[in-house]
């Protein structure tokens, strides 16, 4: 379908929020393009009629928004996002606080039934419905017929996880809700990233329990009993307590998820984005610390660097992999660590030199020949000087051993 359509949504009499969707090439992906169109409200034209038109007037009128919200709230049906009633689970929960973020859906009602009457007259349904249609914002996963991923539905994306409504609302709607929640431009190159970064470190995993898919084969060596949809689910009445009521738990569930989910986001916004930058700049500038490139350097303290790392590597198509980061540790001195050979390992690329391992201050400095030297850990994978220079010639020392005589990997 290539002519774009329209979702009109009537907030109130007052106000309407239009949603222009441009379809691209193929009607279903055409989420990736929307716009907003926000109309001036037109209470303020009526207004505008009970006096005259002053510079002093209109100024007034826009300082007063609380009078204007009520004219507003008198007309107001507010819109009404439908989900099943009963057990309550983090997918739908997470779906409804997501919607919950957007002007059009800030104020709506939740309504939780299984009745396909009551069901019909929402806005938009989540998790119930037995209908997957974002055209008529039907967002349901449980249907035979339903098998989406994030990736069958937006092929630029790579997650393969079968999507749970969270997934699904996320898809549609979580660009926007992270626009709103990051004050992030439309088309800031951040956004995409961090909408990225929570589906991989948030959703997914919602999704993935709640369709039931391990996240490996084999038994695991123990339980983890208190991922956040474990939580959601503790929140459900007990089999054997007196009220069966799930208003309240659903309540303190959307309450527990968002606090979670904005948390997170403040993070990867704040914390995570600033340290991919400092990363980046490390490795741009990698070769000024030691021709060979294996070295970067971060002057102004150690940061989250290892994630980075590996995906600035790549992007940045960096040819010999870095092998040793250096930075000021908080009393000052100098570390230098050695880059793990993968994010979920301890193996090292190249580990500090066998001989120094345990060795401390003095003893270190006489069998190194390098002055000041602090420690080198057992393991290898960390050492401390006092000064950025002798923590360099740690990582170069190394660098130079390992050109000499092969040197088994790791350990
Ligand atoms: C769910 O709602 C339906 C109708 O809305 C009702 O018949 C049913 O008893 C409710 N189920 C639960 C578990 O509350
Ligand atoms: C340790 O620091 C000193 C300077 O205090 C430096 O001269 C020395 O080379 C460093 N150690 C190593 C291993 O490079």
């Amino acid at each position: 379908m290539l002519v774009a359509f329209m979702s009109f949504h009537l907030r109130c009499a007052s106000a309407t929020v239009v949603r222009v969707l441009i379809p691209p090439l193929f009607s279903r992906f055409s989420f990736c393009t929307s716009i907003s169109v926000f109309r001036v409200p037109k209470v303020f034209t009526l207004l505008r009629l009970q006096a005259p038109v002053t510079t002093a007037n209109i100024q007034k009128r826009y300082m007063q928004p609380p009078e204007a919200k009520r004219v507003c709230s008198e007309k107001m049906s507010a819109l009404k996002i439908g989900t099943h009633n009963g057990t309550f689970h983090c997918d739908e929960v997470f779906a409804c606080f997501l919607l919950r973020q957007l002007p059009e859906y800030k104020d709506a009602e939740i309504v939780r039934t299984r009745d396909p009457a009551l069901l019909a007259k929402c806005d938009i349904v989540v998790d119930v419905g037995g209908e997957f249609d974002p055209k008529k914002h039907r967002y349901d996963h449980h249907q035979r017929s339903f098998a989406d991923s994030f990736s069958s539905l937006c092929p630029e994306k790579p997650w393969v996880t079968r999507l749970s409504s969270a997934g699904l609302v996320y898809l549609y709607f979580g660009r926007r809700v992270l626009e709103k929640l990051t004050q992030l431009k439309p088309n800031d190159r951040q956004l995409e990233v961090l909408y990225d970064k929570l589906y991989e470190n948030f959703v997914e995993e919602v999704d993935a329990v709640d369709n039931g898919i391990s996240q490996y084969d084999g038994e695991p060596r123990y339980s983890v009993s208190t991922t956040l949809s474990a939580r959601v689910g503790h929140l459900n009445p007990r089999w054997n307590s007196k009220s069966q009521d799930t208003e309240e738990g659903f309540r303190a569930a959307m309450k527990l998820v968002g606090e979670y989910f904005l948390d997170r986001v403040d993070y990867y916004q704040n914390s995570w984005l600033p340290a991919r930058a400092v990363v980046e700049g490390a490795v741009q500038m990698r070769t000024q610390v030691d021709p060979s490139g294996e070295v970067v350097l971060f002057d102004q303290g150690g940061c989250p660097w290892k994630e980075h790392l590996f995906s600035l590597e790549k992007e940045l198509n960096v040819e010999t992999p870095i092998k040793f980061v250096l930075y000021p540790d908080q009393s000052g001195q100098w570390r230098v660590q050695c880059v793990p050979a993968g994010l979920h390992t301890f193996q090292n690329r190249l580990s500090l030199l066998e001989e120094w391992r345990g060795v401390r201050d003095e003893a270190l400095s006489t069998l190194s020949g390098i002055p000041d030297c602090v420690f080198v850990h057992a393991s290898g994978f960390i050492g401390g000087n006092r000064t950025r220079q002798g923590a360099l010639e740690m990582a170069r020392r190394t660098l130079q051993a390992k050109g000499k005589k092969p040197q088994a990997n790791g350990s």
